[in-house]
């Protein structure tokens, strides 16, 4: 039950969010990796034994890390360096070409978990694992904090 209101919520967020994209990339690409952070914490919480494993939440958990990394990179425009309290690096703007390759590992780690349709979950620790291994990496070369 808390698993599905979770789920609930990351996916009400991200119809919200999307919505603004034209005029605010700063509170979308927040919204969406608030999505992402919702979606993990839904994950581990099957992980950890704190919610029963159930395989299609889990395959909701990996297309919702899949979906953010495919859309995530268009959310940089020139511009959107500062404000709205973002706390994107500066790096970003300064090394495309490695934060795409970040991106780029992110959604092909995400696609393979889902491609691997795990059905139990020992199967998706492996799988939700090495999706989640991308997230610290990218955050402490591409934020602030
Ligand atoms: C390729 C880079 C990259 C990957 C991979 C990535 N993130 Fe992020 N994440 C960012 C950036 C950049 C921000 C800051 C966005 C801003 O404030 O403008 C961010 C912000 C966040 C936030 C804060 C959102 C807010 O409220 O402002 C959370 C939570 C988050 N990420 C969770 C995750 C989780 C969980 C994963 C892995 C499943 C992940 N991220 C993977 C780059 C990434």
């Amino acid at each position: 039950m808390k698993l599905k209101m979770m789920l609930a919520a990351a996916l009400l967020m991200s119809s919200t969010g999307l919505g603004t994209s034209a005029e605010d990339p700063i509170a979308v690409r927040k919204a969406m990796m608030k999505n992402v952070g919702a979606a993990t914490g839904a994950g581990f919480a099957m992980v950890k034994g704190k919610a029963e494993f159930n395989a299609a939440a889990a395959e909701l958990v990996l297309r919702t890390m899949n979906t953010a990394a495919l859309g995530f990179g268009e959310l940089f425009p020139a511009g959107s360096e500062s404000g709205g309290k973002t706390i994107a690096s500066q790096k970003i703007w300064d090394d495309r070409a490695g934060f795409n390759a970040a991106l780029a590992k992110f959604a092909a780690d995400s696609a393979a978990g889902i491609a691997a349709k795990p059905a139990d979950l020992d199967a998706f620790k492996a799988v939700i694992g090495a999706a989640a291994s991308n997230c610290n990496a990218c955050h402490k070369a591409y934020r602030t904090k």
